[in-house]
């Protein structure tokens, strides 16, 4: 995030970045962590990046272990930079800082043509098929991120016990009593979610997740914003990344849509390096999970307008966080829209590409 505070003294000597050939500067865009880029005579050596406090110090270990199983396997991959003192973080007034070693590309906040799904399809089919044998017991998860029945059952509590208009926060909680009911029934005409195998994943794959170099055609080189990786269904790790790519827009309810060739781009990619590792019936599910996860965002920002408690919100566009929340839930209800409409067209791609 931009105006964070740059790492102290201490954190740089920590690595030995402390030398008048060392610069430091941040690179703005990142959604969670604050990132600064590490340049040495120029050259650009690591990224340090202060965690958010929803990840555990401990997560850096299993970056540890996976980077090191996929850089085993030849992919291009950030590694963890131990400081001097062999430590895989360090902690400084609270916050947990560790180091990520340099990769060259670019990052892009929306795909900008079904080439980049393409690239960035192949990527993630390189990643899941180098992970797919690793053996690591994770030493920090998130519990509960795609608890859908807990997040709809959250949802269905606040709409039952609605703010008073008088109270803060009252007016726009009324309007998110009668969208939180579409919501819900929403997900109540949602497919049913086959019982699947919980896979490593990356658990975030969102595009400006993905190292890009620009070509005439497109390359993916590398996944980045590891903090999420442990073991996930191949329903909600895809679903989620599809759910983003396929609505380059933005997420507002007035511009939402789905794109089915970035769709079929993207799972063309990943099906022709990890398709032949996965039955029919968990290629479908990623259909699946990409309504169920629309539906699932909407839940939860739709309860944070009546909670106004978890998510960022930007005060130059909205009111207030619950303003922001409510367009928000609008838009991600306006997309599982969308994904429904097309969704026997999205399992005919799923079933069609080999
Ligand atoms: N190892 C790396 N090498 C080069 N750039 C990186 C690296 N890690 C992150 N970045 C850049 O920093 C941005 C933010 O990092 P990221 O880990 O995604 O943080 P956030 O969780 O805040 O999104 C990325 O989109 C990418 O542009
Ligand atoms: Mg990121």
């Amino acid at each position: 995030m931009t105006g964070a505070p740059l790492p102290a003294a201490a954190v740089r000597a920590a690595w030995c970045w402390d030398g008048a050939d060392v610069e430091l500067a941040p690179i703005p865009g990142g959604l969670i962590n604050a990132t600064f880029a590490v340049r040495r005579g120029g050259e650009p050596i690591a990224v340090l990046q202060r965690l958010h406090p929803v990840f555990g110090a401990e997560v850096n270990l299993d970056i540890d272990a996976v980077t090191a199983h996929l850089a085993g396997r030849g992919l291009t991959t950030p590694r963890l930079v131990r400081t001097r003192d062999e430590a895989a973080w360090v902690v400084d007034d609270g916050r947990v800082w560790r180091a990520l070693s340099w990769v060259d590309g670019i990052a892009v906040h929306a795909v900008p043509d079904p080439a980049w799904a393409r690239a960035g399809g192949e990527l993630i089919g390189r990643f899941h098929r180098a992970v797919f044998d690793l053996d690591h017991a994770y030493h920090f998860t998130r519990a509960g991120v795609h608890d859908t029945a807990a997040h709809l059952a959250r949802l269905e509590a606040r709409v039952r016990i609605p703010l008073v208009p008088s109270e803060p926060g009252g007016g726009e909680s009324q309007h998110a009593v009668e969208l939180g009911r579409e919501i819900l029934d929403a997900a109540g005409a949602l497919p049913p979610m086959p019982s699947l195998p919980r896979r490593h994943a990356h658990g975030d794959l969102k595009i400006s997740n993905l190292l890009f170099r620009a070509a005439a055609v497109p390359e993916a080189v590398a996944l980045v914003d590891l903090d999420t990786l442990g073991q996930q269904t191949l329903a909600f790790e895809l679903g989620d990344a599809m759910r983003s790519w396929c609505n380059p827009r933005g997420e507002d309810a007035a511009t939402i849509s789905f794109e089915l060739p970035i769709f079929a781009a993207a799972i063309a990619g990943w099906t022709a390096v990890a398709g032949g590792l996965f039955d029919d019936a968990e290629r479908r599910s990623i259909v699946v999970g990409l309504e169920t996860v629309c539906v699932e965002l909407a839940a939860r920002f739709a309860a944070d307008v009546f909670d106004d408690a978890y998510f960022g919100w930007d005060p130059a566009r909205f009111p207030s966080r619950r303003a922001h929340n409510l367009v928000r839930a609008r838009g991600q209800l306006a997309l599982g829209r969308a994904v429904r409409a097309a969704r026997a067209d999205a399992l005919d791609v799923i079933l069609t590409t080999r």
